[in-house]
């Protein structure tokens, strides 16, 4: 039984990366005729949310935000439940088990706890630091088989297929598959508009730095206007152009958005100086983008219907998950009551 699985932080507005890297496929998995019978699940994370500080207001308007974004990016309630984590208690339970068997050398691994606690280790939370085996959880409560997301979340699926692997040997069972990562191409990693070497983040300090799903036509211009490039004309090669990360970066939404690969927008534009390139750039962004923000914003001024949505992929998914928390209580020796 095929299952899909993913999730996006309610931190802040969405912007392209996530879209191209994850929502977008996202789509494509669940109008593909071979996951047809594939239970799918879309999840806003904010459990991991509050691994750093947040405004209980506005995380609470986030979610609702991000949900609506699902939706209009494609996703089909009627195909898929669209749920907030915090919802569905067994998220917690079962990161608590698995936190259980993880050694902590498998988490002082992780890069991500490096990045975001920086220097300040010390004071960094117990949440943060076990981020990962919370992410496992959301994972393997459903029994997942694959999982969709951007290049960064690589290693956090990696120790999401150990925990399974661990829990398995630890109680003498078959019961958790190993999730797949799904890491679609191109767009696995959109680079941030003023430094082509970092990643494109909710989190950075600049919002020059990436396009929001919500921008309008001017700002995203802008930002394209701004981002950073270099004096040269667009190359004809694919390894010329990898020399080049922010030019690179320009030439992949472009790809992506258009549904094409980066040879052939470089054997459209190849030669063409950025002043010519941006704009077009612009425009794409701007077609394809609009449509998104146009119907977040529908959602958003019927919350009714969000509500619906939000309350009939919580009640579809409580089912799965206490199905399966029955079991893995069972399997780790709880008492069960009544
Ligand atoms: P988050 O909220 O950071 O990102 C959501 C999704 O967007 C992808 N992404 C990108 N893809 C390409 N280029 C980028 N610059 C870029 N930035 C973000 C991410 O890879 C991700 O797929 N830990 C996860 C949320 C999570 C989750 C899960 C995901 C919690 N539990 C279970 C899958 C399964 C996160 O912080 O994503």
């Amino acid at each position: 039984m095929k299952r899909i699985f993913s999730g996006v932080q309610p931190t802040n507005k969405l912007h392209i990366g996530n879209y191209l890297g994850a929502i977008r496929n996202w789509v494509k998995l669940q109008d593909d005729p071979t996951f047809a019978d594939a239970e799918k699940i879309f999840c806003v994370v904010d459990l991991h949310a509050i691994t750093l500080p947040q405004d209980p207001v506005a995380l609470r308007q986030n979610v609702r935000d991000i949900a609506a974004a699902y939706v209009a990016c494609g996703i089909d309630p009627a195909k898929a439940s669209i749920f907030p984590q915090s919802a569905v208690a067994a998220h917690s339970e079962l990161s608590w088990i698995l936190g259980c068997i993880t050694p902590m050398g498998w988490l002082n691994r992780m890069t991500q706890f490096k990045e975001k606690a920086g220097k300040h280790r010390e004071e960094a939370g117990l949440g943060l630091y076990s981020y990962p085996v919370l992410m496992a959880a959301d994972i393997l409560l459903y029994k997942t088989s694959h999982v969709p997301v951007g290049e960064d979340q690589k290693q956090h699926l990696e120790l999401a297929r150990d925990l399974a692997g661990a829990f398995n040997r630890r109680y003498g069972v078959d019961y958790f598959p190993l999730p797949e990562p799904i890491i679609m191409g191109e767009g696995a990693r959109i680079m941030n508009l003023r430094d082509g070497t970092q990643k494109m983040s909710k989190s950075a300090e600049s919002d020059m730095t990436r396009i929001n799903l919500t921008d309008d036509a001017d700002t995203i211009a802008l930002k394209i206007r701004k981002a950073k490039t270099d004096p040269d004309p667009l190359p004809e090669t694919i390894e010329a152009l990898e020399k080049r990360p922010e030019a690179d970066n320009l030439v992949t939404i472009f790809a992506l958005l258009d549904d094409t690969s980066r040879k052939d927008v470089l054997s459209r534009y190849s030669g063409k100086m950025f002043s010519e390139f941006k704009p077009a750039l612009a425009e794409l962004a701007v077609e394809k983008l609009s449509p998104i923000s146009a119907r977040m914003r529908e959602l958003q001024e019927h919350p009714d219907a969000l509500n619906r949505i939000l309350i009939e992929g919580t009640e579809k998914v409580r089912a799965l998950a206490e199905k399966d928390m029955e079991e893995i209580r069972h399997i780790v020796g709880f008492t069960k009551m009544a």
